[in-house]
């Protein structure tokens, strides 16, 4: 009976940690821009929300952006549009309201509002996406540089440890 207590332990066990790995290594992640706000004008005291909320997250390829927003529109221009709130050729446009937008590569991706006279009003975002490289690795040189090869210290928590005592709490309820 303990043999397969043992068993399941270490069964569930593996499972957490592949839940884990294709949650947090695998699969790309789904950002809400603002948070839980919809893509509107800010309020005047208070214009750089948006860029504000970027630069509190870490963007990664392959991360996807959503606008959630009525009566406007998601534009992705140049560095140059974005400064002039030039929205005359933008590389993308949407105004379905629910737009998903898929980061695929690394550095800036500027966004403005297409509506007359927002972007000017601050409805204008960068999104900084990392590349590979600039993840966090611990400091020992040997390291392999590559996402799939390399765990941080940050990694061995959420991709190992976190399942283990998940794993361990839901065992001794279960037996
Ligand atoms: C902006 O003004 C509103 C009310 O007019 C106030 O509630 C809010 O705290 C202000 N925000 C900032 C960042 O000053
Ligand atoms: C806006 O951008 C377009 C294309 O990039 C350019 O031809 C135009 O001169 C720009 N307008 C202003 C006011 O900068």
């Amino acid at each position: 009976m303990a043999n397969f207590n043992c068993n399941m332990v270490y069964l569930f066990y593996l499972m957490m940690v592949f839940f884990w790995f294709g949650h947090f290594s695998a699969s790309a992640f789904e950002f809400q821009v603002g948070g839980n706000k919809d893509w509107v004008v800010p309020p005047a005291n208070d214009t750089k929300i948006y860029n504000d909320w970027a630069s509190e997250n870490r963007f990664q390829i392959g991360d996807t952006i959503r606008f959630h927003y009525k009566k406007d529109s998601v534009m992705e221009v140049t560095e140059a549009e974005y400064k002039k709130c030039n929205s005359t050729r933008p590389n993308f446009f949407s105004n379905t309201g629910n737009t998903v937008y898929t980061l695929d590569h690394s550095g800036s991706f500027y966004f403005i509002s297409g509506a007359a006279g927002h972007c000017e009003r601050g409805q204008r975002m960068i999104v900084k996406v990392m590349a590979a490289e600039e993840e966090d690795f611990p400091s020992g040189g040997d390291a392999k540089r590559s996402s799939d090869a390399a765990v941080s210290s940050v990694g061995v928590f959420k991709h190992v440890l976190v399942p283990f005592v998940m794993s361990y709490a839901v065992a001794s309820v279960m037996f």
